[in-house]
């Protein structure tokens, strides 16, 4: 296969978006060079006419593809007939679609909308705390880019420091002792980093999270259309308070909701939720025909398989090669993790030069609408991309596979991504279950 130069014909578009938009160290350096123009299924071109092949199911968010047809001829339709707006928040369509998560997620017995996860996770918080009464949030993994949050993501820099929410960086040690000194908690919010941390873990925080009379929070976003049909604590055997949930909601479309037991959904009568697009009903709409094209689980199935296809046509590229790099563990969200991730770095760009858009720490989400010619061809650029990446960094044969060094590159990824302790890696990354 040729390799074509990163990114032909780009100069003049990516300069264009420096000057107006404010996006070139989350947007350009730690994305990909390129400025995209459209997408059908897991096809992408950029504004130069380049093909490439998304794998990440737009972060999440379309794992039916993008432009799946059924979800935008209900939109159409529905924006024709309905106007896309109406004057108050409450529609028929709104309701049509609560009543679809109450039936999808038994713990959704309410549940209330809006664009984007981050506002899903923090309305989560703000409603735990009004039932509770207690201010204290205990939080792991990433919720989006609230201030409540983001304070302790190292390199974001800190925003208003909210004292009272405070990271237990998913050791159930630091769980216990932040609790003991900070309590009463209101809520444990946590998102499943299914890679790193097997179910079994998920219910011995569970029982830590009742046994300190907290509210559970599963941050769904990621995993509630993904992991399993009914979510990742469904698959768990979790019984949270509330659960958020956006990506692969709508299919693309933005939409995000949070949902729970009635009795602490109800807190929202004693504070105030806002959201002025719950009047847009287009979203609902793209919602429910997205959860009737997901309903039969033959998409997640076909995720599942393109997945299992790459993580195995990876794993071989790094062992033709003697390579210190793994991908694992759950097909429809896994992870690759390089011991140099330098190299991880020059193999993603060599992937995305190639047509593959990859991004080294971003997951690899497949989306239903993988053509196997894609899937084959992108197992075939890996080994190609791999070579020259080892070339561009100078990197010579690493022995790869021994069980410690996975776990010590596995153990910095984590700590690098999403601030788990080395502790805790330790002790539950090998239970993963890698079906
Ligand atoms: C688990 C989780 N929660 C919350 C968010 C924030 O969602 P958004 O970017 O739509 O605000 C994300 C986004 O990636 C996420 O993965």
């Amino acid at each position: 296969m040729s390799t074509r130069p990163l990114v032909p014909g780009h100069a003049d578009a990516l300069e264009r978006a420096r000057r107006v938009t404010a996006s070139e160290k989350w947007d350009l350096d730690r994305r990909f060079p390129l400025v995209l123009d459209r997408a059908s299924g897991a096809e992408v071109w950029d504004v130069a006419g380049n093909r490439y092949v998304d794998f990440t199911s737009c972060s999440g968010a379309a794992p039916l593809g993008s432009g799946h047809r059924p979800v935008l001829e209900r939109v159409m339709t529905e924006l024709s007939r309905s106007g896309g707006i109406l004057p108050g928040p409450l529609s028929a369509l709104r309701v049509e679609l609560a009543e679809r998560l109450a039936s999808l997620f038994p713990v959704a017995e309410r549940s209330f909308f809006f664009r984007t996860g981050s506002c899903a996770t923090t309305a989560a918080v703000r409603l735990a705390r009004v039932h509770s009464g207690a201010r204290t949030v205990l939080t792991s993994g990433y919720h989006g880019w609230h201030d409540w949050h983001l304070q302790d993501r190292g390199p974001m820099g800190p925003p208003n420091r909210d004292p009272d929410s405070l990271d237990f960086r998913y050791d159930l040690d630091l769980l216990d002792a932040l609790a003991t000194t900070h309590g009463p908690v209101a809520a444990v919010i946590v998102t499943p980093e299914v890679n790193f941390f097997p179910q079994e873990y998920a219910r011995a925080l569970q029982d830590a999270v009742r046994r300190h009379g907290a509210l559970l929070i599963v941050d769904e976003v990621m995993t509630g259309l993904r992991y399993a049909t009914g979510g990742y604590h469904t698959a768990a055997g979790l019984t949270p308070d509330l659960i958020t949930l956006s990506k692969g909601l709508a299919n693309g479309t933005a939409l995000s909701a949070v949902a729970g037991r009635a009795a602490v959904m109800n807190a929202v009568e004693d504070t105030y939720l806002g959201n002025t697009y719950q009047r847009e009903v287009t979203p609902f709409a793209a919602a429910l025909a997205t959860l009737e094209a997901l309903a039969d689980g033959t998409a997640l199935a076909r995720m599942h398989e393109v997945g299992a296809q790459l993580i195995h046509g990876l794993n071989s590229a790094f062992a033709h090669h003697s390579t210190a790099a793994w991908a694992f563990a759950h097909p429809t969200m896994f992870d690759v993790v390089f011991a140099d991730a330098r190299l991880g770095q020059a193999f993603c760009r060599q992937m995305w030069s190639r047509g593959f858009l990859m991004q080294y720490g971003g997951r690899l989400m497949p989306s239903a609408a993988t053509a196997d010619a894609d899937l084959d061809a992108a197992v075939k650029a890996a080994d190609d991309a791999l070579a020259a990446a080892l070339a561009e960094t100078g990197t010579g044969d690493m022995q790869a596979g021994r069980d410690g060094e996975l776990l010590a590159a596995a153990t910095e990824f984590a700590r690098e991504r999403f601030l788990a302790t080395p502790d805790t890696v330790k002790t539950w990354f090998r239970r993963v279950e890698r079906p």
